[in-house]
């Protein structure tokens, strides 16, 4: 059996990304996969497309395999055009007899594409087709992380084709989870759910509740980014339960940005409270990390610091940024507070409060802004900052056993 095939007749078809360094803001310094899937059965079957940019990938690997004329059947597991990019295209190329999709993606497909002609064949959550010797079963994901995202599974041969799900942006000549380290699959995997995924993690409980349910019988996990699971379904599966349940870890993040060093020995003297109450610190700072390498430290911290001096009566535009990107991930239960220097009207500290409190994340205390530059007083008040967020830290990690 090939590489590429992950079961008899089941082949991934995708497209290896090494250049790209910028998903719509995230930062994919390990590039990234487009996978495809062709299952060759009575009914040719294409399981989703790639971005417009490798159509010439794809279609290589189709016709490594067969004609592409032969395809049947085109799934569309969801729109984002990282996938469905080269729908058109291939439609074209194809004519397959029919577009298979969930009722919100024949909307985004016609809504991106505006091809009412095209062969739609819309599929329910429950609903199955037949290949000829196999069966597949569709499982709408409404809102994971589209409307549109389905999952599609494989029955007989027992593989989820899960689009986004369980995926990681890294481009390897590889295709298993058993061929590339565990670290660098889990480590790429936690920062995909941290800057795409986070915000749904209640549906993402229900949805694993409901895999569960099911009581399907998956012996492969085949995401449309990275590598396929077939050694550590077990070890994906608990980590999304894990990352889901937005639980408390007694870990702090001082996240900060600094003008003239002023907030940064703020910064430092507040991990120092931290360290003395014994709670795990790291310190950020917004110039050397990207905010999507900080939103995957967020995932699991119990505690965000937050620092900024004042620019031009408000902040400095990275922690503006930064925190306008967090917003929208919607970090939960977790304590805050802020910090930073000023020159002369001093917005920084109530302007971080405002995010804080619109976060909806417990702010623990009304935080400490000095002018200019820290006095050693100055900083002594920092550290009992610190010690007093480090006390609630333990507290609430306590309290939640
Ligand atoms: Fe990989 Fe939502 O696209």
């Amino acid at each position: 059996m090939s590489n590429k095939e992950l079961a008899k007749g089941i082949h991934w078809v995708g497209a290896i990304d090494w250049d790209v360094r910028d998903f719509h803001g995230y930062s994919t310094l390990a590039g990234t996969t487009y996978n495809a899937f062709l299952i060759i059965d009575e009914k040719i079957t294409l399981v989703d497309t790639v971005k417009r940019s490798h159509y010439a990938d794809l279609m290589f690997q189709i016709k490594q395999l067969i004609d592409p004329e032969k395809i049947d059947y085109l799934i569309v597991n969801h729109v984002e055009l990282d996938h469905a990019g080269s729908l058109a295209e291939v439609m074209d190329a194809v004519k397959p007899e029919k577009l298979i999709c969930s009722p919100m993606g024949q909307k985004a497909i016609l809504d991106h594409f505006h091809r009412e002609d095209w062969p739609f064949e819309v599929v329910k959550s429950g609903d199955t087709i037949s290949l000829g010797q196999r069966t597949l079963y569709f499982l709408e994901t409404r809102m994971l992380h589209w409307p549109d995202s389905m999952f599609t599974f494989a029955m007989e041969d027992g593989i989820l084709f899960a689009s986004d799900a369980f995926g990681q942006h890294l481009a390897t000549s590889e295709r298993f989870d058993d061929q590339v380290p565990l670290s660098t699959i889990m480590d790429q995997a936690a920062k995909y759910y941290a800057n795409i995924l986070y915000l749904y993690s209640p549906l993402i409980r229900k949805l694993l509740t409901k895999v569960g349910e099911l009581n399907l019988d998956i012996k492969m996990i085949a995401p449309d980014h990275g590598v396929i699971f077939r050694k550590h379904i077990g070890e994906i599966l608990t980590a999304y339960d894990e990352w889901s349940k937005n639980k408390f870890d007694e870990k702090a993040l001082i996240i900060y940005d600094t003008m003239w060093h002023s907030t940064e020995k703020m910064a430092v003297a507040i991990a120092r409270g931290l360290e003395q109450e014994g709670v795990f610190t790291e310190l950020i700072n917004l110039k050397v990390h990207h905010r999507s390498d900080v939103m995957t430290k967020v995932l699991n911290a119990g505690a965000l610091v937050l620092g900024s001096p004042t620019l031009n009566n408000g902040l400095l535009p990275r922690m503006a940024g930064f925190l306008m990107y967090m917003r929208g991930l919607k970090p939960q239960n977790k304590l805050a507070a802020s910090f930073g220097s000023y020159g002369w009207s001093g917005e920084c500290v109530k302007l971080l409060n405002q995010s804080i409190e619109e976060m909806r994340l417990d702010l623990v205390d009304e935080g400490l802004r000095f002018k200019y530059v820290p006095t050693d007083e100055d900083l002594d008040e920092c550290v009992a900052l610190g010690r007093r967020i480090g006390a609630a830290v333990k507290e609430r990690a306590q309290q939640e056993g």
